[in-house]
């Protein structure tokens, strides 16, 4: 048996089961093995992907970028460590100044944590802190990560966990329409001690409509919660500004991020609020947040490498060049093969189309993976559509390289249009 076989026959035996079963089912069985820019090899290096995953915005700079990859090795020849948790040290605070200069002035104080679940939790906390309530109001078909109250905000059926592991539920209401505001407004209430959302929907992609964030912020304004926005696939520059809600003129108490700010390199998330909020939070009780590793002197050094990225000039034009790409080729793939492909959406460097039924989107994702282009998923509900979030350093080549795949396995799959 070789690596890849013995890998996901040891993953199916004792690490994670359907992980391994799905390589199987879908006919891939695929290892990562070498990793550069925005493509990702096999084990044995026969299979080269485009990564239009990302992992969902982890690798927005490329697999090892070179100058995050240099600012680790120069904060570890700098002799820097995982630090002293309870010692106030200069990276750290480096960081923080760094989110808050890439924010809205209001949003000018941050936690930093390992992991988006747990700057979710922590958000979800801060909220009952300040209202006195318990209540959480989240997108039924959303993901804001496995811990906590982060898992009980997660209403989902295949990725949510609420059931599974008998989490109390008695807090947590769904809405099912992304994008409705009279369906939030239905659920806020005295009870509510927060709102927590995506800038666009979860499973479809489809970014929020003008102004229902900015209704959301207004809603929870009247009825005293909180809204949370969740940046945790959309910020970090990944749809060309830092952050994506931030075009739609109004500021919410708290952002949540990660992926995107560990550069693919070291684990780094954070939340991102206020001065009022973090001083009713966090200085009024002095073990309010503490993590032996989160925001350590390491994934600081990472953090402050990634924002130097994507707070440079050029920035947003580079990602909004991808995105005029993006739109051309989709819209003469859309012309091309009418009988496959239909309306989706492009924000920056995430990418849907259309695709007429979700089994030929099962078919055409599956295809791509023989092409060379690894998406990242197909929609599970709403409209059908392949998923893409790829690499943004590498330019427009990047959809380019989609596109050419998705023609060709539409041309196979489907009849052309004339
Ligand atoms: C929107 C969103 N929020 C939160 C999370 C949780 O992030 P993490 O896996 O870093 O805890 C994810 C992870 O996929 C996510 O997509």
């Amino acid at each position: 048996m070789d690596d890849t076989g013995a890998i996901l026959a040891g993953y199916e035996d004792r690490a994670w089961r359907a992980a391994a079963q799905a390589q199987r089912e879908g006919g891939t069985n695929f290892v990562a093995g070498r990793r550069q820019g925005p493509y990702v090899w096999n084990l044995d290096g026969s299979h080269r992907v485009l990564d239009a995953t990302c992992s969902g915005g982890v690798h927005t700079l490329g697999h090892r970028n070179p100058t995050i990859l240099a600012a680790m090795r120069d904060a570890l020849d700098r002799g820097l460590d995982g630090g002293l948790w309870m010692l106030p040290n200069a990276e750290t605070l480096g960081l923080q100044d760094a989110l808050a200069a890439a924010s809205p002035a209001a949003l000018c104080r941050s936690v930093i944590t390992l992991s988006a679940s747990q700057a979710a939790d922590l958000a979800l906390s801060f909220a009952f802190r300040l209202t006195g309530r318990h209540g959480i109001v989240a997108f039924r078909q959303g993901y804001h990560g496995n811990t906590g109250f982060s898992a009980m905000a997660t209403g989902g059926e295949s990725e949510g966990i609420r059931a599974h592991y008998n989490l109390p539920d008695g807090a947590s209401r769904f809405f099912d329409t992304y994008g409705d505001l009279a369906s939030i407004e239905a659920l806020v209430d005295g009870t509510t001690a927060a709102v927590i959302l995506e800038p666009m929907d979860y499973e479809t992609f489809t970014p929020a409509p003008p102004g229902y964030l900015a209704g959301i912020a207004a809603l929870c304004r009247a009825r005293g919660a909180r809204l949370i926005i969740d940046e945790t696939r959309t910020g970090i520059g990944r749809t060309g500004p830092f952050w994506m809600c931030a075009k739609d003129g109004f500021v919410p108490d708290m952002i949540v991020c990660g992926k995107g700010l560990s550069g693919g390199l070291y684990p780094v998330a954070a939340l991102v609020t206020t001065r009022e909020i973090h001083e009713a939070c966090i200085n009024t009780h002095a073990y309010a947040y503490t993590s032996s590793l989160g925001g350590n002197e390491l994934a600081s050094a990472v953090g402050r490498a990634v924002l130097g990225i994507v707070t440079a000039p050029g920035w947003q034009e580079r990602v909004a060049a991808i995105a005029a790409r993006f739109e051309a080729r989709f819209t003469a793939l859309r012309q091309r093969h009418q009988s496959v492909f239909g309306v989706g959406s492009v924000q920056g460097g995430i990418a849907t189309i259309g695709v007429v039924d979700r089994p030929t989107s099962q078919r055409l994702a599956r295809r791509l993976f023989d092409l060379g282009v690894l998406v990242h998923s197909v929609s599970v509900a709403g409209p059908p559509m392949v998923k893409f979030m790829p690499v943004l350093t590498a330019g427009p080549s990047v959809a380019d390289e989609i596109s050419d795949a998705l023609d060709q396995a539409a041309s196979e799959i489907g009849a052309v249009t004339p």
